[in-house]
């Protein structure tokens, strides 16, 4: 997957610059994605694939459950983006190695599972919309 690897460093270098995004100020924040299921059975995945899953779940359980990446639905090379945010928050401790089989994990689930029932999940929310959640957490 040669072509893919060469993808990732842009890729990765782009999420640093996306970071203005609330933040860490939502933290604690329950998205409409957090509600859905907080594991998958990934028995029937090639095995770099599952070990990409052991990565993820323990990386990126760390600031709010696995739901959350689970049942979003993005195009497979915006994970990559994704994961280069999410390894530059301070204190997420996901280095290089992590990254790339966590990123091989997401876009292989993208392509055969999400892909091919876009319905039963949620794309990302809008700077807008999670400032919108925001705002109506302050209020209650
Ligand atoms: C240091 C804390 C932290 C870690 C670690 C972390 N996240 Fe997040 N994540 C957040 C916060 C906070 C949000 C809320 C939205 C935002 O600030 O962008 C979020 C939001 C998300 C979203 C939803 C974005 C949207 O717009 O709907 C996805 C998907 C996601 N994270 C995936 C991941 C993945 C994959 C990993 C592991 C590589 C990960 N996260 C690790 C803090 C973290």
């Amino acid at each position: 997957m040669p072509a893919r690897r060469d993808l990732l460093f842009p890729l990765l270098l782009l999420g640093g610059l996306a970071l203005s995004r609330a933040g860490a100020q939502a933290l604690g924040l329950l998205l409409p994605q957090d509600r859905g299921p907080r594991e998958l059975d990934v028995s029937a995945y090639p095995p770099e694939i599952r070990e990409g899953y052991r990565v993820f779940a323990h990386k990126c359980s760390k600031c709010h459950t696995l739901a959350r990446p689970l049942n979003t639905t993005m195009r497979a090379d915006f994970w990559a983006r994704y994961v280069g945010e999410m390894m530059q928050r301070p204190a997420s401790n996901i280095g290089e190695t992590d990254a790339r089989a966590i990123y091989a994990f997401l876009a292989y689930d993208q392509t055969h599972r999400k892909d091919a029932d876009p319905g039963r999940f949620f794309p990302p929310l809008t700077d807008e919309q999670i400032e919108l959640l925001l705002a109506e957490r302050g209020r209650r």
